[in-house]
């Protein structure tokens, strides 16, 4: 009898819509091994600081992350990675995704399974269009590019030389440059598409140096790539052939600066974050987050990416006291707006895509001897024009 009583009070209780004490739990997919793994490090990086910051409760719930390693780009094991978290580890909210393919894979889950996602990197255009549950705090390829293409016209260069990745960010970043350059009067002289699996870009300079152009803009996946890249710039003597350089910010992320060395002085980039960003909310993340990574000089962009993906999935906790209804969560943060490390940002309510400022960088030294990327030039609450070109 008194187990019945005991019953019906929990069923009153439940019809009431009282509040329990519930986990909610954030499944995060990333590269956490393998040659990105520094590139998962500071998803976990931002996502402690902000838990270090804020605390791991959103009102009576307590907020539990559960990591999972997705070294490469693999769309069907990010797909089922995707699909464990949500019936075996029961998930309430999907986020992190390093690569745009992994994102992609991930996106027809999200309605049947009643989760929010929320991309911590992955930037190509198209994916929050591919459901109305997707929301991204990381940058597209479109809205970095495009002003880089602005500067190159204003620094008085007519022909460039452009090199990708050839997977969708690369296509997208190609695009844009070319896109925004030509409609400035500017000259792509030519395009090339490297395979993901490239590592000696040898012959990509000597065609860059043989094709006449006074500069050349390339975006590969930050990492390894990324690095080779800039090291194969400077070893062909591309400099010395007066070839200017262009690219988006994830070819100088700070965490390879060191490695670039001396010879990235000077280098021009566009961004939506530098680590070097003067703000007091900035100087509380890079504090926070230094510590949670460990070596402070590997701290990089995916780490604001993931700090301000929890802010979006706190106040979504907070919309849906707790319970799992991801439309209303997304609904809830359709519009906000917030000061992230980065600057001043919000969720463009009909993309879900964050409007935010990009930076015009150049890679300096500090009196310390460390490198950094200083910020030079603001672009003001850059929309994604991207979207306009998706098909
Ligand atoms: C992506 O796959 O969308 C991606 C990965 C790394 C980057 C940028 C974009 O640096």
């Amino acid at each position: 009898m008194q187990r019945l009583i005991a019953l019906t009070a929990i069923l009153a209780a439940l019809g009431s819509g009282a509040a329990f004490a519930n986990t909610i739990k954030v499944g995060v997919v990333g590269p956490f091994s393998g040659p990105f793994a520094l590139q998962g490090k500071n998803f976990q990086a931002g996502i402690d600081a902000y838990m270090a910051m804020h605390g791991k409760t959103v009102g009576s719930d307590t907020v539990e992350v559960i990591y999972r390693d997705l070294p490469t780009a693999d769309p069907a094991k990010a797909k089922a990675i995707a699909q464990e978290l949500v019936v075996s580890d029961g998930v309430q909210y999907l986020a992190g995704f390093y690569f745009t393919p992994d994102a992609m894979a991930a996106t027809p889950l999200l309605e049947q399974a009643n989760v929010p996602m929320v991309i911590m990197n992955a930037a190509t255009s198209a994916i929050v269009t591919k459901s109305p549950l997707a929301v991204r705090t990381s940058f597209t390829l479109w809205q970095t590019s495009s002003p880089m293409a602005k500067v190159a016209r204003e620094r008085g260069i007519g022909k460039v030389f452009t090199a990708v990745s050839d997977y969708a960010p690369g296509v997208d970043a190609e695009t844009a440059f070319k896109t925004t350059f030509e409609s400035l009067g500017g000259k792509v002289v030519e395009s090339v598409r490297m395979p993901m699996s490239t590592t000696d870009f040898s012959p990509i300079m000597q065609r860059a140096k043989d094709s006449g152009a006074e500069a050349l803009f390339a975006f590969l996946p930050s990492g390894p790539p990324t690095l080779g890249f800039m090291k194969s710039f400077n070893e062909n003597g591309m400099k010395q052939a007066n070839i200017t350089f262009l690219a988006p910010g994830d070819l100088t992320q700070e965490s390879d600066l060191p490695a670039i060395g001396d010879t990235g002085l000077g280098v021009l980039t566009t961004f939506h974050y530098a680590v070097s960003h003067e703000s007091p909310e900035n100087k509380a993340f890079v504090e926070a987050a230094r510590k949670a990574i460990g070596n402070p000089a590997e701290l990089s962009f995916p780490a604001v990416g993931a700090f301000d993906g929890m802010h979006v999935i706190y106040r979504m906790i907070e919309a849906t006291g707790g319970k799992q209804d991801a439309r209303k969560a997304v609904e809830a943060v359709k519009g906000l707006a917030w000061e992230s490390p980065r600057g001043p940002v919000s969720i463009d309510p009909a993309s879900r895509h964050l409007t935010q400022n990009i930076y015009l960088r150049e890679v300096a030294k500090a009196a310390d001897g460390t490198f950094y990327n200083k910020e030079i030039q603001t672009f003001e609450k850059q929309p994604d024009p991207g979207l306009a070109y998706v098909k």
